[in-house]
């Protein structure tokens, strides 16, 4: 299929690498036009000139208001509206034990991973609400809908992507505004190789890790994986969805665990403390 996305416009934060960059692809392949946004200037350049005349590149910090209403106002001189708002710029940030974080590294990790999301929220609402239609979508993760799986700064603007785009969901739907947030397990990018790797560009070892690691058989967390679910959701086909959050983790947040399963072979049934069975 294709078209899903024709004549939109797109704007995405963190564009220029991981999830983003998939995402720009495949927004780009289905008709949309796609600014991104990110701090890194050459990859981002290099990565608006290989999707051709339909995306283009915008210096973005998202801990900047200013930086991310100016991509927003860009989409609106260029091509009159915005349609899709991808709130996608992230990192690890903070890592260790509550009682050894840095409040400094916190608070940058906030400041990127949920300020960043706000201002994204704030600005493309802002224009939507106008234009009565759009669609926001941001990117929380699995570490925003359980504890014990991230470092605690991470899975704080996590938990709190998935609230705030409940508050905007409520807000904006009279409007004619959807807001939806992603929340993957582990996918191979950049970000997840340098964590668990050491090595932002070791994606052979990252994919073969992940695979290994998998609830899914043998079957790794891909960036196309979660690219696909922004896209639905930026599309009308998820035209009756809003405040969900979209979990695209093999099941992670559902119980399901790499390797069989517990109680995965009959036995009999156990009736009473010491007894078996369905006889007395
Ligand atoms: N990869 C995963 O397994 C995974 C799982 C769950 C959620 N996520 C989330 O997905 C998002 C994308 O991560 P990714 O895995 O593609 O990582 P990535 O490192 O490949 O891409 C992240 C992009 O964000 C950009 N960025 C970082 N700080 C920024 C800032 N202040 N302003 C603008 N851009 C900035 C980076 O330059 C980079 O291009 C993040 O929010 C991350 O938390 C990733």
């Amino acid at each position: 299929m294709s078209g899903r996305l024709e004549g939109k416009v797109a704007v995405i934060t963190g564009g220029a690498s991981g999830i983003g960059a998939a995402t720009a692809s495949k927004m780009v392949a289905e008709g949309a036009y796609v600014i991104l946004g990110d701090i890194q200037q050459e990859a981002g350049d290099s990565m608006a000139a290989s999707l051709g005349p339909t995306a283009s590149f915008q210096i973005c910090d998202v801990t900047r208001e200013n930086d991310v209403q100016a991509l927003v106002e860009t989409a609106v001189r260029r091509h009159g509206k915005l349609d899709i708002m991808f709130n996608n710029a992230g990192i690890v940030g903070a890592i260790g034990p509550m009682e050894s974080t840095p409040a400094e590294e916190w608070k940058l990790t906030l400041d990127i991973l949920l300020n960043g999301v706000f201002y994204g929220m704030k600005h493309a609402s802002r224009v939507m609400k106008k234009a009565g239609s759009g669609s926001i979508i941001s990117m929380s993760s699995v570490a925003g809908v359980t504890g014990g799986l991230a470092p605690h700064a991470y899975c704080a603007a996590k938990h709190a992507v998935v609230g705030l785009t409940r508050n905007l969901a409520a807000e904006v739907g009279p409007y004619g505004v959807r807001a939806n947030c992603v929340a993957p397990y582990s996918v191979a990018t950049p970000m997840v190789a340098q964590a668990y790797l050491g090595d932002h560009t070791d994606m052979d070892k990252t994919v073969r890790m992940l695979a290994d690691e998998s609830p899914l058989k043998g079957r790794p967390g891909l960036a196309d994986d979660v690219a696909n679910a922004v896209l639905w959701l930026a599309s009308d086909e998820s035209g009756y969805t809003s405040g969900l959050t979209l979990t695209v983790d093999a099941g992670i947040t559902t119980g399901s665990v790499a390797g069989a399963p517990r109680f995965s072979e009959y036995r009999p049934m156990q009736r009473e403390a010491g007894k078996m069975g369905l006889d007395a």
